[in-house]
């Protein structure tokens, strides 16, 4: 089994504009600080007529092939998770497929679990290339998705969308898996779901923090005895085991969840550890670690919005953009959260060439080429009927959903 593989490059695609968070407070009459500072949100990208999920998965794969110059012959297999397909039958990654320009000879499907359908694809795609029999081929993985709760629900200021592209690849200049060392934890529960024909999604909200939380429990718990398995992290070290990672990504589906995420994180390491401890003292302690493993990988995210499939590869793009060289050669820590549910912890060694391959994705420019709107505009785009066609042509290497021909979905390339 090869055990260098995991993520080479990736690339990021958003809708062409946002809406800053104190506009969208104001507007209903919220003070602003429960979204930028309770929520941790300051944007949230909106998606405008004709950039659905197929548009900006083909818009983030486009970017990939052309700024890493890869020849789409090396590519064997073609995943995306998506929790907001466009058709019941015909994945996202079929229209891609077309769209990009990739070879006839691969394997191309989509995975759907809510959030969790990204990581699910990222780890089918790395485990097929260790097993081997890629014989030698590279995987595309896309995580694209339109985060929708409706206009005036609880859920509003937690929306979002975007696409993330990774070339998985037995060169991870990105991040290098620990292969074998992920851990799981998955229920059949009921805290946020989309009924067949239901453009918004269904949530339970509060309950689904707590999901989230018990589910992240579990996965670390079990990735941290295989760590400790295998000696990459100690107990009775200085430093309580989570805190021997450099850095930690969690699923983002508003940034003041990942501090309640990384305190339970460090509440299951003090429990299991320590036994007692002083809260105090942990509280100011557990404010340091945020800030020196888990903030950079708010910037791209504090944003941008929940991003579902794509947040915690979002999360760990901001994470490569702020602190790539920094990183290099240290283990980090990522943790995917699917409501209803699925999650999994796992951890990588970033890569030497790190700095070099994000830069790449030209992410400022990503996420500063884009149009502020104001409220009135975001509740016209919300009102639009789900094909209508764009306004505007596609932007130069972009593509946008056209409409709708004898049942056939057409898109077009800038
Ligand atoms: N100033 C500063 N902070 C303020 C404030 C003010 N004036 N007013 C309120 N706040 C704080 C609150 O104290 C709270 O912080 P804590 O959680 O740290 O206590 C925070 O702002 C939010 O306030 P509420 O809990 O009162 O907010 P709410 O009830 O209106 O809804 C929500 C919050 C439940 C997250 C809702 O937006 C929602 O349902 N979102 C969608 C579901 C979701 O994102 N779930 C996350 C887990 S599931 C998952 O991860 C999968 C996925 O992607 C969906």
């Amino acid at each position: 089994m090869k055990t260098s593989v995991g993520i080479e490059a990736l690339a990021v695609a958003l809708p062409r504009r946002t809406l800053h968070l104190e506009d969208l407070a104001r507007a209903r009459g919220v003070d602003p600080a429960k979204y930028v500072a309770g929520l941790g949100v300051r944007e949230m990208a909106v998606a405008d007529a004709g950039e659905d999920t197929v548009a900006l998965a083909a818009t983030a794969a486009r970017r990939l092939l052309e700024a890493n110059q890869i020849d789409p012959a090396t590519i064997g297999l073609l995943a995306v998770g998506t929790e907001t397909g466009v058709d019941h039958s015909k994945p996202v990654a079929s229209f891609v497929q077309g769209l990009v320009g990739l070879p006839r000879h691969m394997r191309v499907f989509d995975v759907q679990h809510a959030c969790y359908g990204g990581t699910a694809a990222l780890m089918a795609a790395a485990e097929w290339i260790a097993s081997g029999v890629a014989g030698g081929k590279s995987a595309i993985v896309i995580c694209s998705d339109i985060a929708r709760y409706g206009v005036k629900t609880a859920g509003e200021p937690t929306q979002g969308a975007g696409a993330v592209a990774m070339l998985v690849s037995a060169h991870p200049d990105l991040l290098s898996f620990d292969l074998g060392l992920n851990g799981t934890s998955s229920a059949h529960v009921f805290d946020f779901w989309r009924p067949l024909g239901r453009r918004e999604a269904v949530v339970d909200g509060h309950y689904s923090i707590d999901c989230y939380l018990e589910a992240l429990a579990g996965a670390y718990r079990e990735w941290r005895g295989k760590a400790e398995a295998r000696e990459l992290v100690r107990r009775g070290a200085s430093a309580l085991p989570s805190e021997q990672l450099a850095a930690l990504a969690y699923h983002v589906p508003f940034c003041k969840m990942a501090k309640k995420a990384h305190g339970r994180l460090r509440r299951c390491d003090l429990d299991d550890v320590l036994g007692a401890f002083d809260e105090g003292r942990e509280e100011r302690e557990a404010a340091s670690s945020f800030e020196r493993q888990v903030a950079h990988s708010l910037t791209l995210c504090a944003r941008v919005g929940n991003v579902y499939t794509g947040s915690l590869y979002l999360g760990l793009a901001g994470m490569m953009q702020e602190g790539a060289a920094a990183l290099a050669g240290k283990r980090i820590g990522l943790f995917s959260y699917g409501s209803g549910c699925a999650s999994e912890f796992f951890s990588g060694v970033v890569g030497t060439a790190a700095a070099a391959r994000i830069q790449r994705a030209k992410l400022n420019e990503v996420v500063g080429s884009r149009e502020r709107i104001t409220v009135d505009e975001y509740e016209r785009l919300m009102a639009l009927a789900a094909d209508r066609p764009p306004e505007i042509p596609p932007p130069p290497g972009g593509f946008r959903f056209t409409g709708i021909h004898e049942h056939r979905r057409q898109y077009s390339a800038g």
